[in-house]
């Protein structure tokens, strides 16, 4: 697929591509002020970085946060050293022709050019994960204490009321 990656300026972008989480298999009931609220703190305390087609429209993003998220449940010996890969997300119909694993290179390339990072690490589902492979496949790894998987349960009003608001995530590493 042709295109290229660029910084992630507007917020209907942002928005676009957000849109995905209100559907399978997320369900996740967002609010337009969630939506809005999540680029602020993007943009405040990390980046964004869309993937678009060469008529600028967008299909993919990434974003990054600088230093690990204390609510994480998951301790680092120097936090403000970890990269944290808060989201990769390309729209259902892009899916599977390389963009996810493009944003992810990028992601990791753009970590490794600031010299500053020790590892990335990112947050997904325990079980039926979309974004395990291409991680695993770039030398991430399932965090664990003693061999026990590392767990947070997080909790969303969803917009398919048959889908609990409660599920079950993990977090994968990669040393730099
Ligand atoms: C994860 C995601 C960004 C990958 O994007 P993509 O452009 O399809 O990625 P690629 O084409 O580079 O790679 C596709 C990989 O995704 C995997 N994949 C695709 N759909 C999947 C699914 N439904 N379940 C599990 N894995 C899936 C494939 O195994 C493939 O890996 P492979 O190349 O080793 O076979 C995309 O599936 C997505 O947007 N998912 C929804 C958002 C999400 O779950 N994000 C992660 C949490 S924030």
């Amino acid at each position: 697929m042709e295109g290229r990656i660029k910084n992630l300026k507007e917020y209907k972008e942002f928005r676009k591509i957000f849109e995905i989480f209100k559907y399978y298999p997320f369900y996740e009931a967002w609010k337009e002020q969630d939506f809005k609220d999540e680029f602020s703190y993007l943009k405040n305390n990390g980046e964004i970085f869309g993937w678009y087609l060469n008529n600028e429209e967008i299909i993919g993003l990434v974003s990054l946060i600088y230093g690990a998220k204390t609510s994480h449940p998951v301790s680092f010996s120097n936090p403000d050293k970890m990269m944290y890969l808060s989201d990769i997300a390309v729209l259902d119909k892009y899916r599977g022709q390389g963009v996810g694993g493009n944003l992810l290179d990028f992601a990791i390339n753009y970590t490794n050019l600031l010299k500053y990072y020790e590892a990335m690490y990112l947050r997904t589902n325990l079980n039926g994960s979309m974004s395990e492979g291409i991680a695993r496949s770039r030398g991430f790894e399932i965090i664990r204490n003693n061999n026990k998987i590392i767990t947070e349960e997080v909790s969303f009003p969803r917009t398919n009321q048959d889908i609990s608001e409660t599920d079950t995530r993990k977090f994968l590493i990669k040393r730099l």
